[in-house]
């Protein structure tokens, strides 16, 4: 998960890193008062920054210095409803400018090839990194991290000292990039990224950008991460998936898919977009894994969350018992259909179930003898794509 530059200046924070004082507006007349209450306090000068997750919003225009609360609002009016990127602005952070003498750049990440977290640090930061990394790689220092040693304070100033930061930067910098380290563990982060880190005209080392990913496969232990959630981002669909602890993607077309294993559903979406081609233009409209031991309640979950969906015009269930067996599965589906009928919800729409695998024969006899209302079994997985494409044309 991505964090908003507020949010992820908010963690820094909390661990002692530096940053502008700011708040978020959603509206313009919300950003004056944010500037206004800014100036009172001190600052000369305040910036207002579109709240978009993606990069480059100083290029796009959407990061503005005002000089006045009523500059900050009219800045406001303008970057809100901004599409920077695909990305529709919906909120700006009102904060503090500061003086930058000079900026830098740093990151902490997941190596994923070295199996290892690494550092990227530079004395050539601000908005033309990727550039400059383009470019002049020697000037962008990586510098390994072992996970088990971690970043000390001498291990921070080594790695400010590789990205070439002058003396004048070195303390301040090293201390936040220990401080950085700590946000980076403690908060199971796979990226964190300031670009700028900048030295100001006082000398001191601040953080004016954040960008954050957090790993989502240790939210069991991150309770309060589920707070930093966007939830106008979240599809309604997924989020109720989610309650139900499904794994459920909603995508954009007319054929719902339900699978065990990820890589089945992930080759069932293929062949169900291939076999879509030939009757114009269907595709997938979901990806749902019901995983390995999926019971009768799973399966009616499952139908239920993609039958919910009023693009999805046939369902394709396809199915390759392992440890769980098809008998097991066309058992979940009977039961499913009459789970449902229980909820005041009818299966609507064609269903092709394709079964395969342990059992596959005796799966498919359960099928046939509870004759369910609009299912079809194919045997094949192309076959079963073609039907379940063919039914959705026929029912758009
Ligand atoms: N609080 C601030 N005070 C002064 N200048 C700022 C402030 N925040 C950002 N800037 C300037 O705007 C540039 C772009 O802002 P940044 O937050 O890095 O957005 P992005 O990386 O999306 O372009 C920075 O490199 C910096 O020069
Ligand atoms: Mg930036």
């Amino acid at each position: 998960m991505d964090l908003f530059e507020h949010q992820a200046k908010e963690l820094f924070a909390e661990y002692g890193v530096p940053v502008p004082t700011g708040k978020v507006a959603h509206t313009p007349e919300e950003a004056r008062a944010i500037a206004a209450d800014l100036f009172a306090a001190g600052s000369r000068k305040v910036v207002v920054k579109a709240q978009v997750k993606t990069g480059g919003r100083g290029k796009a225009g959407g990061v503005k210095l005002a000089d006045t609360a009523d500059e900050a609002q009219s800045l406001a009016e303008q970057i809100l409803g901004m599409d920077i990127k695909g990305h529709t602005v919906h909120k700006v952070l009102v904060e503090a400018g500061s003086a930058i003498a000079e900026e830098y750049y740093f990151s902490f990440l997941l190596d994923r090839a070295n199996r290892t977290f690494l550092s990227i640090c530079s004395a050539e930061g601000g908005m033309d990194i990727e550039e400059v990394a383009a470019t002049d790689p020697a000037a962008v220092a990586k510098v390994l991290i072992a996970p088990i040693a971690g970043v000390d304070r001498a291990k921070a100033r080594e790695i400010a000292q590789a990205g070439n930061l002058p003396e004048k930067a070195l303390d301040g910098a090293a201390e936040l990039i220990e401080r950085l380290w700590a946000v980076f563990t403690d908060e199971d982060a796979t990226l964190v990224e300031v670009n700028p880190l900048i030295l100001t005209a006082d000398g001191e080392v601040w953080a004016l950008d954040g960008k954050v990913t957090l790993d989502e496969n240790a939210a069991f232990r991150q309770p309060e991460h589920a707070d930093l959630a966007d939830e106008k981002t979240t599809d309604p669909l997924e989020a109720r998936a989610k309650d139900k602890d499904l794994n459920y993607v909603k995508l954009d077309g007319s054929v719902g898919i339900i699978g065990n294993g990820a890589g089945l559903v992930m080759s069932t979406l293929d062949v169900v977009a291939y076999a879509g081609e030939r009757h114009g233009g269907q595709k997938p409209a979901n990806f749902l894994d019901i995983g390995g031991g999926a019971s009768a309640e799973v399966m009616a979950n499952g139908l239920e969350i993609v039958l919910s969906d009023p693009s999805v015009k046939s369902v394709f269930v396809n199915v390759f018992g392992g440890i769980t067996a098809c008998d097991a599965v066309a058992n979940g589906i009977v039961s499913a259909y009459r789970l449902l009928a229980d909820r005041g919800e009818t299966v609507d729409r064609p269903l092709v179930v394709r079964l395969d695998g342990n059992n596959a024969e005796l799966g498919r006899q359960i099928l046939d003898d509870a004759s369910l209302p609009g299912v079809r079994r194919v045997d094949t997985m192309d076959e079963a794509a073609e039907k379940a494409a063919e039914l959705a044309a026929a029912g758009a």
